[in-house]
């Protein structure tokens, strides 16, 4: 299987931000642990600050990935472009946030990916990551 985490903007910052939010762990470590994990599993990684960057990855991958693990971070709540790329490419997009969004402001409780999304994971630390790896593995 051939899949892709896609982390929006201010996820490179993971680990030093908001640790009581987001916990201490650093993107890179994490996604170490990952792909050792998941061995056998083509598992990609990009991340970008950039709402053009993630649409046009999404257009790059989303005509022959098995998979898109998408956490487009604050971008969730505000572009339509993102919304609309997902539901134009045929590779399934699985939503994820680390943070139990709907804890949290209510500007946070929209989301232009979740209709669009195969599911949702929200609100289980970094395992959110990999409950949607493993709900492709199905
Ligand atoms: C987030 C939640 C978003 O509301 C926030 O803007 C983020 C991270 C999460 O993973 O919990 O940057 O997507």
């Amino acid at each position: 299987k051939k899949l892709i985490i896609i982390n929006g903007p201010n996820l490179n910052l993971l680990g030093v931000r908001e640790p009581e939010i987001y916990g201490d762990l650093s993107f890179t470590d994490f996604l170490n642990l990952l792909q050792k994990k998941y061995s056998h599993v083509d598992l990609q990684y990009f991340q970008s600050n950039i709402e053009g960057e993630i649409i046009d990855k999404l257009h790059e991958v989303g005509f022959s990935y098995d998979g898109v693990i998408l956490n487009a971070a604050a971008y969730t709540h505000t572009s339509v472009g993102i919304g609309d790329a997902v539901k134009g490419i045929k590779t399934p997009v699985v939503e994820v946030h680390i943070s139990n969004t709907f804890s949290r402001e209510a500007f946070r409780h929209t989301s232009y990916i979740s209709p669009n999304a195969k599911g949702v994971i929200i609100g289980f630390g970094m395992q959110s990551y990999e409950l949607a790896i493993e709900s492709f593995l199905k």
